[in-house]
């Protein structure tokens, strides 16, 4: 059985280069993951794979079923999940195209399903979110992006945002003096979701654009998928020679 998951997040709804032996849909007291469950292998590296938005990419941010994601990966045995994201780039390092092994959080997300512990009566257990990666799986990427020769950065905070709107110029300045690096919309409640059902969580983050208002040019479509392209190659590639 294999212990390692990757999410994938928006341009890596499919894996290239991923050899599938099982596939399964996996149902949870939280309703349906975003999708079948994939066994395979990535590359070298054995792998469950599920993507974040669903196969047709149908999940925005702020619907993605993170409780029932999590545990579906919980249920099966995965002690390792690593959340792949395309983010925006808040300062000067984080410029598109470049990957990040992201070290901090924090969270602006709302009203999302963000907690295992629900019900009154049922207990409670306060999590300890001070790190809210885990030391050994980011080590873990940094030191094989090192090996194959794939320039990362190995710190940076991330910004969850709600979407599915992209921010205005103002919120930008803020996520900035609050100390972000990055910018996305699916990092939360995932992360907490995956140290409370007591997995190692790990970020990797793909920037695909400049933060609003950093430029000036107006954020496409056409400018986030042209990076998406280029750079999700390299983040596969990290991921299929993963270190053990
Ligand atoms: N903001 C929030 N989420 C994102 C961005 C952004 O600029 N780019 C990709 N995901």
């Amino acid at each position: 059985m294999s212990q390692l998951a990757i999410i994938g997040g928006t341009g890596l709804t499919k894996l290239s280069n991923f050899t599938v032996s099982r596939k399964e849909a996996i149902d949870t007291p939280y309703g349906a993951p975003s999708a079948e469950l994939l066994w395979g292998k990535l590359g070298n590296t054995d792998c469950v794979f599920l993507p974040r938005h669903g196969e047709q990419h149908q999940f925005p941010p702020h619907k993605v079923n993170y409780r029932a994601n999590i545990w579906a990966l919980k249920s099966i045995g995965i002690q390792d999940v690593i959340g792949v994201a395309a983010v925006g780039g808040l300062t000067e390092k984080m410029g598109p195209k470049v990957i990040c092994v992201a070290d901090q959080l924090i969270d602006y997300t709302y009203g999302r399903e963000h907690t295992f512990y629900q019900e009154p009566g049922e207990g409670v257990e306060h999590i300890d979110f001070t790190h809210p990666y885990d030391a050994n799986l980011r080590q873990r990427l940094i030191d094989t992006a090192n090996t194959i020769g794939l320039s990362v950065e190995t710190t940076g905070c991330y910004g969850a945002t709600q979407g599915p709107r992209l921010e205005t110029a103002a919120e930008v300045q803020r996520l900035i003096r609050d100390g972000n690096d990055l910018v996305g919309m699916t990092g939360m409640p995932e992360a907490a979701l995956a140290k409370e059902a007591g997995m190692r969580y790990a970020n990797l983050s793909l920037v695909v654009n400049w933060g609003a208002g950093l430029t000036d040019e107006e954020i496409t479509m056409d400018e986030i998928h042209a990076n998406l392209e280029g750079g999700m190659q390299h983040v596969v590639n990290l991921l299929g020679n993963l270190q053990t």
